[in-house]
This record gives structure tokens, C-alpha cells and sequence, in this order.
């Protein structure tokens, strides 16, 4: 199956989100990745629910959005409300994962959880069945337009090892440092989803990068 494409709007020009949000809709973006931090769990503060809301008024695409938040259980409606289509708790930082991921599905919403570089994926063996997404840092959370953690290319073979002997129907989602230098080599991988902030956002021609990453690997056969 085809491989998407995340944009992560955290590297877009906030002045003006709202034509920034068109240009993804008049591009062969899958979803917006939408990064909240809270200043707590990672050194960074973003934003919040009026800008997701703002977002969710002009896409024409999912969001994506990826909670690099202390306690994400606190919020899971209001994430929900704002217009979360998939919501991705870090596993770091919910001491009770498994009700987190269930209360998110409850709401509607596909499930996510990301790991931190450090992060072991044999952490969430016991709930992989119950994902919609694994996202894979491969940076550390907190800022965009990081150098990608190599390490990440083997992780994510593992991962999908994991995913194919239990057969589970989950996408490994790889966030930090992408663009089209690596995306070939993860998505042969087994990587399904491409989130890129700075290689689109920062790009001369973000609808032609966009193009151009979702064009790559035409003939690699990811299931
Ligand atoms: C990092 C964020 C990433 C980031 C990606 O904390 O989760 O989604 O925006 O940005 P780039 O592609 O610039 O590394
Ligand atoms: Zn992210």
C-alpha cells in the first residue's frame, strides 16, 4: 500500500497558517501533523487548541496531532473537539498506556504512540494490537529541523518484525529529520507514514517536495 505523508505544520509560517493549511490542500499531503508541546515533558512550548482549532477550520486532510504533553489523559476530549482525527500519546509519559489508547478509540479517534530515541519498541509489545500508529521519533521531541538519530532505520525493521509476526493492522510513523534523503531507506524499512517539517515548510517549491517524497520508492512494495 501506497506510503503517506505527514507535513508537520510546527515548521510552517504561523502568520499565515491559514494559507499555509490551502497550500496542504492543494498538495498530495495525507495528513497534517500537528505538534502540541506543553514546556514539560519536552523543553518547548507550542501551541494549543484555538490554533488546532484554526487548523481544523481551513484542512481538507486529517490532522495528525502528536501530544509531547505530560498526562495527555487530561485532554483527550478537548484534543478530540479541536479536531484531532489521530491522536499520539508519547508511551514516556502515560503510566497507564493501555486505558489511554483504549479512551482515545472511545472517542473516536485512531490511536498513536510514540516512542522517544531511547525508547525500546518491546515497550509497547503488549499493546501493539491495540494501535492504530506507532510514531518512531527520530529525533529527540521538543524542536524541529533536528539531524536524524540513524539508529532509527534498524528500530523501525524491528518494529515492523514485531508487526508482521502478530499480523496486527499498524502503521509505523517515523517524525524528526525526514526528508528526501532518507524517506527511500525507511520506507524500505517498513515505514508507512513520512511526517517532514522543515523539508517541506523550508523548501522553495513545498508542493513539489510533497510531490516529490510521496513519489519516492514507486515500486517498493510496502503491506
Ligand atoms: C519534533 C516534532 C516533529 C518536528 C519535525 O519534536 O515532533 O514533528 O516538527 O520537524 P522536522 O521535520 O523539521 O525535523
Ligand atoms: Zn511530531
Amino acid at each position: 500500500m501506497k506510503h503517506l505523508i505527514a507535513p508537520s505544520i510546527l515548521a510552517a509560517d504561523f502568520g499565515k497558517i491559514h494559507a499555509e493549511v490551502e497550500m496542504l490542500n492543494n498538495s498530495e499531503a495525507d495528513w497534517v501533523h500537528v505538534d502540541v508541546m506543553d514546556g514539560a515533558f519536552v523543553p518547548n512550548i507550542s501551541f494549543g487548541f484555538p490554533v488546532i482549532k484554526a487548523i481544523k477550520a481551513v484542512s481538507k486532510i486529517p490532522l495528525d496531532v502528536h501530544l509531547m504533553i505530560e498526562k495527555p489523559e487530561r485532554y483527550l476530549k478537548d484534543f478530540k473537539e479541536a479536531g484531532a482525527d489521530i491522536l499520539t500519546v508519547h508511551a514516556e509519559a502515560c503510566p497507564h498506556l493501555h486505558r489511554t489508547i483504549q479512551q482515545i478509540k472511545e472517542l473516536g479517534m485512531k490511536a498513536g504512540v510514540a516512542l522517544n530515541p531511547h525508547t525500546n519498541v518491546d515497550t509497547i509489545a503488549d499493546v501493539l494490537e491495540d494501535l492504530d500508529l506507532v510514531c518512531l521519533m527520530s529525533v529527540n521531541p521538543g524542536f524541529g529541523g533536528q539531524k536524524f538519530i540513524y539508529n532509527t532505520i534498524p528500530k523501525t525493521k524491528k518494529l515492523k518484525g514485531m508487526i508482521d509476526e502478530r499480523n496486527a493492522n499498524v502503521q509505523i510513523e517515523i517524525d524528526g529529520g525526514v526528508g528526501l534523503q532518507n524517506a527511500e531507506k525507511l520506507l524500505q524499512a517498513g515505514a508507512r507514514v513520512l511526517v517532514a517539517g522543515s523539508a517541506v515548510f523550508k523548501a522553495e517549491d513545498p508542493i513539489g517536495t510533497i510531490s516529490k517524497l510521496k513519489s519516492i520508492g514507486k515500486d517498493i512494495v510496502v503491506v
